[in-house]
C-alpha cells in the first residue's frame, strides 16, 4: 500500500472510529439491587413523560405537543403513529412523520416513547390502514360463537400478523437508521388490546385451539397439569385463552421490530376492577389486566415491561394497580394515567415503588379534552399539578433513578379520605397527614384557626428513600412527615440530627439550608413548591 493508501485507509479507520463513539448505548431496563431500573444513554432514568392526545403524532399537530411538555418539566413524550400513517398503500412505507417526530423531539431536549396502533388501538382496528380495514377476508375479524363478526381483528389472523409485523419492523429499521442517539426510548406495541364484549374469538382456527390443551410452556410456566383451557382456568378459560393468543401476537410483533433495533418495547392495559376479578370485571378480554399478566408475562417475554392505563380517581385502586404491575419486581410503567390535576399526585406512590414512567394521558395544545377520564380543560393550574411533581423528580435525575434501584423506598399520596398514612423503615415508622398547617398540633384548641386551604383538596403527597439506617432522602409537597421510633426502648426518645434541604448536582447533595425550629417542630410540612430534604434521625434516653 503505498503513502497515499494509507492515508486514506487511516482517515477511513478515524471516521468508522467516529461512527461507532457517536453511536449512543440503547436503553434498556437492567436489574437494580432492590428493583429494576431504566438506562438511557447508559445511566439510571426516569421517563417523566407525557402523552399527546390520540391524533398529535403529525407534523401540523406536533408544534402543539412540544410546549405543553415542556410546561410540565417532561423529559419524554409518548407520541402515537398509527399504522395506517406509515403504510397507508401496501408494501410503501414512508417514514417523514417519524422523522419530524424526531427532530422535534431532539430541538426540545425531549425522549420519544412511540406508540404503534397496528392492530388494536383500544381493541379497534381503526389505526390499521384502509387496506386492512377492507379486507375482512385477508384479515379476519374476531366472530361472536353465532358467526357475526366483531370489530376486533382476529389474533389468529397469520396475514394480519405478518403484515403488521413487517410494517412494524420497518419503523424499527427506520429508526436504527434514523436514531443513532436514541431519541426513542422504548416503543409500545399495540395499544389496550383485547377486545370489548366477547370473551374470545370463535373464528374455525379458535374454536380448534380453544378445544385443545394449554399449550404445554403456559402449563409449565404456571406449575399446572396440562389440560384443557376450561379445566385449567374455569371461569376465566375464554379470557385468558384470548390473553394467550393476543399476547403471542403482540410478542411476534415486537419480536420482528426488535430483530431490527432491540428497544425496550411495552403493552399498556385497559383495566377492570382492581380489587377482584371474580365479577368479571376484568376491561378487554385479551388484555394485558392484572390478572392476565400471569399468562401474558409467559406468552410475550420480548415485552420488557407492561403497564395500568390510570382513569379511576379513587386512589386506593391507584395504589392497588401500581402494586399489582410492580409484583414480583416487575419493571412497573404508569403509561397512562388522567389528566386532571388530582391526578397528579399519584407520581409520588408510582416513583415511590420504582416506577420507570409515569405518563399523564392528553397533554398537548390541541384544546382536546377526554373529561370525564381526565380534565375539563388543560388550563394553567392542571399543567401546574403534573409539573410540580415532575420539577422535584427531574432535579435529582443524578441520583434518584440510582437511589431507587436500590435503596428501600416508599412513595405515598393522599387517599381520598386524606387520612393519614403510616409505614415503617427499618427503626422508623413515618407517618404523612394532609391539609393540615405547618405551625401547631392538630388538638390545640387555644387558639382559633380556619381550615387548611388545601383541608379538602386532592393533592398531596411524597417519596422517601432510606439511604441508610438513620437517614432518609424524602421529597414532598402539600403534605407533612412525621418520623418516629417504631418500637422506642424504655426511655429512648427521637431526635432530628439533621434536617438539610437542598438538591443535586452530579449525583452529588447540595445542601441549601438547614430546616430546624419551626420548620420541623410540628413535623417537615412540604409546601406547594416541592422540594428534598435529607433527614438524619437519631435517638436519645
Ligand atoms: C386509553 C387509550 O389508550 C388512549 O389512547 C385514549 O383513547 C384514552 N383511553 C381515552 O382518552
Amino acid at each position: 500500500m503505498g503513502r497515499f493508501g494509507a492515508a486514506l485507509l487511516g482517515a477511513l479507520l478515524l471516521v468508522l472510529a467516529g461512527a461507532v463513539r457517536a453511536e449512543a448505548p440503547l436503553p434498556r431496563i437492567a436489574d437494580g439491587s432492590a428493583r429494576p431500573m431504566l438506562l438511557v444513554d447508559g445511566k439510571p432514568f426516569v421517563a417523566l413523560a407525557v402523552q399527546a392526545n390520540n391524533s398529535s403524532g403529525y407534523p401540523a399537530a406536533l408544534g402543539q405537543v412540544w410546549p405543553a411538555a415542556k410546561a410540565v418539566h417532561a423529559n419524554t413524550v409518548m407520541l402515537p403513529l398509527g399504522w395506517e400513517q406509515v403504510e397507508p398503500t401496501e408494501g410503501q412505507l414512508d417514514f417523514a412523520d417519524v422523522d419530524a417526530m424526531l427532530a422535534g423531539a431532539r430541538a426540545h431536549d425531549l425522549r420519544l416513547v412511540l406508540l404503534w396502533y397496528g392492530t388494536w388501538k383500544n381493541t379497534s382496528a381503526s389505526y390499521t390502514p384502509a387496506w386492512v380495514k377492507q379486507d375482512g377476508k385477508r384479515f379476519p375479524r374476531m366472530r361472536h360463537p353465532d358467526g357475526r363478526a366483531h370489530g376486533s381483528l382476529s389474533p389468529h389472523g397469520a396475514e394480519t400478523l405478518k403484515a403488521d409485523a413487517r410494517a412494524f419492523a420497518a419503523l424499527m429499521r427506520h429508526l436504527r437508521e434514523a436514531d443513532p442517539q436514541h431519541t426513542v426510548i422504548m416503543v409500545q406495541v399495540e395499544n389496550e388490546a383485547g377486545s370489548w364484549g366477547l370473551a374470545r374469538d370463535h373464528t374455525p382456527e379458535a374454536e380448534a385451539l380453544f378445544e385443545g390443551l394449554v399449550p404445554s410452556e403456559l402449563a409449565r410456566a404456571l406449575g399446572i397439569p396440562r389440560q384443557s383451557w376450561e379445566a385449567s382456568f374455569g371461569p376465566r378459560a375464554e379470557q385468558f385463552f384470548m390473553s394467550w393468543h393476543v399476547a403471542r401476537y403482540i410478542d411476534q410483533v415486537a419480536r420482528a421490530g426488535q430483530a431490527e433495533l432491540a428497544l425496550p418495547m411495552i403493552a399498556n392495559a385497559a383495566l377492570g376492577n382492581a380489587f377482584t376479578d371474580e365479577g368479571g370485571d376484568i376491561g378487554p378480554s385479551g388484555g394485558p389486566n392484572w390478572n392476565a399478566l400471569p399468562v401474558w408475562r409467559v406468552a410475550a417475554p420480548s415485552l420488557a415491561a407492561i403497564g395500568p392505563d390510570i382513569y379511576t380517581r379513587d386512589a386506593a385502586a391507584v395504589v392497588r394497580y401500581l402494586d399489582r404491575y410492580a409484583e414480583g419486581r416487575a419493571p412497573l410503567i404508569v403509561p397512562e394515567i388522567g389528566n386532571a390535576a388530582e391526578y397528579a399526585r399519584f407520581a409520588f406512590p408510582a416513583f415511590g415503588r420504582g416506577a420507570l414512567l409515569y405518563s399523564p394521558f392528553g397533554i398537548d395544545a390541541t384544546g382536546y379534552v377526554n373529561y370525564p377520564l381526565g380534565a375539563k380543560m388543560l388550563d394553567k393550574p392542571t399543567l401546574e399539578a403534573f409539573a410540580a411533581p415532575y420539577r422535584l423528580l427531574g432535579s435529582a435525575m443524578s441520583a434518584w433513578p440510582q437511589i431507587a434501584a436500590e435503596k428501600p423506598i416508599w412513595g405515598t399520596a393522599r387517599g381520598n379520605d386524606g387520612a393519614d398514612q403510616s409505614t415503617t423503615m427499618g427503626r422508623w415508622r413515618l407517618t404523612t397527614a394532609y391539609g393540615r398547617w405547618a405551625f401547631g398540633e392538630d388538638e390545640w384548641t387555644w387558639i382559633a384557626r380556619d381550615p387548611h386551604p388545601l383541608a379538602d383538596v386532592p393533592t398531596g403527597g411524597l417519596v422517601a428513600a432510606q439511604l441508610d439506617a438513620d437517614t432518609f432522602l424524602v421529597g414532598g409537597q402539600n403534605v407533612r412527615l412525621r418520623l418516629a421510633l417504631a418500637t422506642p426502648a424504655k426511655g429512648e426518645s427521637a431526635q432530628v440530627i439533621a434536617a438539610e434541604e437542598g438538591t443535586f448536582e452530579g449525583g452529588q447533595w447540595v445542601m441549601r439550608r438547614r430546616w430546624n425550629g419551626d420548620q420541623i417542630d410540628y413535623g417537615f410540612s412540604f409546601g406547594t413548591e416541592p422540594v428534598w430534604l435529607k433527614i438524619t434521625m437519631g435517638s436519645f434516653r
